[in-house]
């Protein structure tokens, strides 16, 4: 029954999407849904960086399915110079995030702060069920994000964050040094760009996944060095890191797959 109606959810998304930029992949697109549809404990769901809300929209229209948390989204929208191009002329960020909220009819669905997330943080006191990270990607802002709102993730929660295998060193650094070696993270992957993994406050919960976590820390560990140089690879350098890149298993996960990789935490299930 979930598939059937996650498969109907998500059909309506991607068409919902198209017309809202932004870097979310396809198979990116259907893992966040996925993430969002399907609860794996108590909680809200965070977003840090929503640009143009695509990712926003994604989350909102997914956890419809769900019908167990709040969406809040934060980003500070600073206007671009030239400013922003909408369809009806020139826009500031914040109208046209308003303006793809409204057209895909989830503006009621997202609690948004114009604000930096660190700045949020000192007064947010809520349980989080699904963290999604897409915010500045420098590693101390990265490593910020990580340390402000992770202690929020609930027993059985999921953090996600995009770009890990992207060229950014703040997400492949926190995703290998504090999110793989930590004993408080089960399940983990890679989907498209998206590193994931669902925290247990007691490590016992996470033990029986450290051979995973530690098989796919082998295979990213090679790429930090890549992702930490800011000239892109040339030559051998970049064939090199192609082929390394390539070894990490970052395929498109079904619902099936994920149902089956993370363990349920929720008081109905009790
Ligand atoms: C990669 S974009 C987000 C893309 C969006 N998640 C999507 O799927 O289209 C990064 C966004 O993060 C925002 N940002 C940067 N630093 C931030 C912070 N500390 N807190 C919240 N948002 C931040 C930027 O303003 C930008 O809009």
């Amino acid at each position: 029954m979930f598939a059937q109606n996650y498969s109907a959810s998500l059909q309506d998304i991607r068409k919902t999407i198209t017309n809202i930029d932004g870097w979310l992949t396809d198979r990116e697109v259907s893992f966040l849904a996925m993430a969002a549809a399907h609860p794996t404990a108590e909680g809200d769901i965070l977003e840090i960086g929503s640009y143009r809300g695509r990712s926003t929209v994604v989350l909102a229209k997914a956890k419809q399915l769900a019908k167990r948390s709040e969406l809040i989204a934060i980003d500070p929208l600073p206007n671009e110079e030239p400013m922003a191009e909408g369809s009806d002329g020139k826009r500031t960020a914040r109208a046209l995030f308003e303006h793809n909220l409204q057209t895909a009819g989830v503006s009621d669905e997202v609690e948004f702060h114009q604000t930096y997330s660190y700045d949020l943080a000192a007064e947010w006191d809520r349980p989080l069920r699904l963290l999604w990270i897409d915010g500045d990607h420098s590693y101390p802002s990265t490593k910020q994000d990580f340390d402000l709102y992770a202690p929020h993730i609930t027993n059985g929660g999921v953090l996600a964050m995009h770009d890990v295998l992207s060229r950014y060193d703040g997400c492949i650094r926190v995703f290998t040094e504090d999110i793989l070696t930590s004993p408080h993270f089960g399940a983990a992957g890679i989907c498209g760009s998206i590193g994931w993994a669902q925290y247990w406050s007691n490590p016992e919960d996470a033990s029986f996944y450290a051979p995973q976590k530690q098989d796919l820390l082998e295979q990213l560990l090679p790429l930090v060095e890549y992702h930490c140089q800011t000239e892109s690879p040339r030559g051998l350098a970049k064939l090199r890191y192609k082929l390394l890149r390539a070894r990490v298993p970052h395929r498109r996960m079904k619902p099936d797959q994920w149902i089956q990789s993370v363990k349920t935490h929720l008081a109905s299930h009790a």
